[in-house]
């Protein structure tokens, strides 16, 4: 296993995720994190920049120029008020998109500058007041169906995102939308990178899955590996059955 050059990074990232597999109706989804050795994605105080090395964080950009639209949390924007564009490395910024049933994004969050379009997900019940701030600030604000707790249902969202032309989509997190999409198996590439590091008590990666035998557990297929610096980056294809 050798860190690819700068150069090899795009083809790199390509030999990772494979080749993209269409649902009608929906975005090819890569679910894409960085965890410690013991899976946490973040300290119990919600911080998580940087588990991973400067080598893995330019691999996160070149999957992101990968994909046409970058998926996270609204707790994700309130932790780390994240940019989500391609800086590392040449390419072009994916469509970031925000799960925020009740309209939290502050108006003044990084992911609504003019880099790229964002897109946030939200419900018919969100405040019509906020809907017009943040599109005055510069997001296209969609509207769909509710799940039964009451927030963003992932599969109304997943193709509102496909029919505004996102064929394929990387979620970045955190813990609540990466577990919601697992759980509802709508992830088509796990991509995974384990940085040298032991947290002990932390935020962990993904809750719970409803697994109780370990016969029942997600267990990847087709997989690949790469090093990035110090960390190691598993890709892999989830073998649950697709939904309908
Ligand atoms: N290491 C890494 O790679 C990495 C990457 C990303 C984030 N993180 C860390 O992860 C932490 C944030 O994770 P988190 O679990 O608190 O928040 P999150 O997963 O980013 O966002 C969760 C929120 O999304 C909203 N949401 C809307 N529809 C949803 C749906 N169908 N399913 C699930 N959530 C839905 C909910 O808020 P509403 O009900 O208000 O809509 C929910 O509370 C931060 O500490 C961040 O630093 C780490």
């Amino acid at each position: 296993m050798t860190s690819p050059s700068r150069t090899s990074l795009a083809d790199e990232v390509t030999g990772l995720l494979g080749r993209p597999a269409p649902r009608p109706g929906l975005p090819w989804t890569v679910a894409k994190y960085a965890q410690t050795l013991d899976g946490r994605i973040a300290t119990v105080s919600g911080d998580s920049q940087w588990i991973s090395s400067p080598e893995e964080r330019r691999f996160t950009h070149a999957v992101r120029a990968h994909c046409d639209g970058i998926l996270v949390g609204i707790g994700t924007v309130l932790a780390d008020d994240p940019h989500l564009t391609v800086r590392e490395v040449p390419g072009r910024s994916p469509v970031r998109a925000i799960l925020d049933s009740a309209l939290r994004t502050p108006v003044t969050a990084r992911v609504l500058d003019t880099a790229a379009p964002t897109v946030i997900l939200t419900t018919e019940n969100a405040s019509v007041r906020r809907g017009h701030a943040l599109r005055e600030a510069g997001a296209q604000v969609i509207r769909v169906a509710c799940d039964r707790d009451g927030r963003t249902d992932l599969e109304t969202g997943l193709r509102a995102l496909r029919a505004h032309g996102l064929e394929s989509l990387m979620v970045e997190g955190g813990t609540a939308v990466l577990t919601a999409l697992l759980r509802s198996r709508f992830v088509d590439r796990v991509v995974v990178s384990l940085a040298p590091i032991i947290m002990g008590k932390g935020l962990e990666a993904v809750g719970d899955l409803g697994v109780r035998r370990l016969s029942d557990a997600l267990r990847l297929t087709d997989l690949s590996t790469v090093r990035m610096g110090p960390d190691l980056v598993w890709a892999g294809t989830p073998d649950h059955p697709r939904p309908a």
